[in-house]
């Protein structure tokens, strides 16, 4: 079962799927695009209910895709009735949950991060201010989807942003260079790393605009060397893990950390504790076998040491172009027909659906993140060129997508 109805949720259905030992995927709430695969159950519910459901249903396994239920305790739920569950416990998930209490962790787990000064009121975020260079980070503790981080560029954005995300606050020092999203799967002691992709967060070509979830993603096995990924591995997600146990919460699920590749090495941005969207639709787009035993093994189900999960990917790589609505992210537009989706996936390209909805027999948006057009090629420029190939078989009136989703990665086939 999956939890979940976005396109991290139907990429995970639509590997899931394929994976030898899997007899059937069902979502909650899911999408049009996953009932394609299983059957949903679109209603929207509790925690208790989602641990009914998995009874009723005889789940095997369950994945949650979003933070919020794990922050609200689903695992703990569904342990207590011993449902078999990939995710953090609510303790652990406060690394994603508050980040306040991430910062802390960061100091006391020894991982490099941003210097930042946490606040509790306006008086003394705005004196907080006075130790930082513009531009400065302006950081809400809470979740806030995607929308609680500001990058003021002068006093007066600075103090705006203080006053708009208070009063618990982070103030953070201004990292330079490139964002890598990791995430490696737990099982509370042993760590299995998945391959580094990018995303692509803001709304505009060449990261111009505000921030959203995601508007694009890529993983080629280029985005990282392996000595970096070995830094990143031992510097940063090891000592997690290892700290998390160490005080008595330990990990389970996907740690993501949102990195920094800056002159001084990779630094922490934030850690999520799920996967990442559009992330996954890369990732489960280059996953030939293994995946489930990833989920098994980090739900407990199978005990085997990670080093020696057989998992493998594809060499190709794959790009997720994903076409928004109009007005995303602020008031998205919703209830225009979409067409084209078959015509897309006719020139060999997957179309993972996220706000969408076929009530009345019409597919229609219904969300800010409608697709993610998914495609690969021999090379990364290969991979760009099929999914925007798809891209412009896709209509829907108000479409937004990023044209230069992958670019950034094309200076690394250089070499
Ligand atoms: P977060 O939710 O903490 O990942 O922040 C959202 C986005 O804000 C990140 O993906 C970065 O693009 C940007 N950001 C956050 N913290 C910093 C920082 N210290 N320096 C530069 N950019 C940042
Ligand atoms: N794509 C960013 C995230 O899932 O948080």
């Amino acid at each position: 079962m999956i939890i979940g109805g976005g396109g991290r949720e139907h990429a995970l259905a639509w590997r899931l799927r394929q994976e030898p030992g899997v007899t059937a995927v069902i979502a909650c709430p899911g999408n049009p695009g996953i009932s394609q695969i299983g059957r949903t159950f679109p209603m929207p519910i509790d925690l208790g209910s989602y641990a009914d459901l998995a009874e009723r249903e005889q789940v095997q396994l369950t994945v949650v895709g979003p933070e919020a239920p794990l922050v609200a305790g689903i695992v703990d739920r569904f342990t207590a009735r011993r449902l078999p569950i990939v995710g953090p416990t609510q303790a652990a998930a406060r690394l994603e949950g508050s980040k306040i209490f991430a910062k802390e962790f960061f100091t006391r787990a020894n991982i490099p991060t941003a210097r930042s000064i946490q606040v509790d009121s306006a008086v003394k975020a705005l004196d907080a201010l006075k130790h930082f260079p513009l531009p400065v980070v302006i950081k809400a503790d809470g979740l806030a989807a995607g929308k609680g981080v500001i990058v003021a560029q002068t006093p007066a954005e600075a103090e705006d942003a203080v006053l708009k995300l208070g009063p618990a606050l982070v103030i953070e020092e201004f990292l330079e260079g490139e964002e890598v999203s990791f995430i490696a799967v737990s099982n509370g002691s042993e760590l299995f790393p998945l391959e580094a992709s990018q995303d692509h967060k803001r709304l505009d070509n060449d990261d111009f605009g505000p921030n959203t979830g995601g508007m694009g993603a890529y993983c080629d096995g280029r985005i990282v060397t392996s000595a970096e990924a070995d830094i990143i591995m031992d510097c940063i997600m090891l000592p997690a893990i290892r700290r998390m146990a160490v005080e008595g919460t330990p990990f389970t699920g996907f740690l993501y950390a949102g990195l920094m590749m800056t002159a001084a090495g990779p630094k922490v941005l934030e850690f999520n504790v799920r996967l990442g969207d559009p992330e996954t639709q890369v990732l489960m787009h280059r996953f030939t076998a293994g995946f489930l035993d990833l989920l098994q093994l980090s739900a407990g189900i199978i005990t085997i040491p990670a080093f020696s999960l057989r998992t493998s990917i594809r060499s190709e790589p794959s790009v997720c172009v994903v076409a928004a609505s109009a007005g995303y992210p602020e008031k998205p537009r919703t209830g225009d027909p979409i067409t084209g989706i078959e015509a897309a996936e006719s020139l060999g390209a997957t179309v993972f659906h996220a706000g969408t909805t076929d009530a009345g027999g019409t597919l229609s948006t219904a969300g800010g993140r409608v697709l993610g057009i998914t495609a690969s090629g021999p090379t990364l420029q290969a991979a760009i060129d099929a999914t925007y190939a798809a891209v412009s078989q896709i209509h829907f009136t108000g479409m937004h997508v990023r044209h230069d989703i992958a670019r950034k990665g094309l200076k690394r086939w250089l070499t």
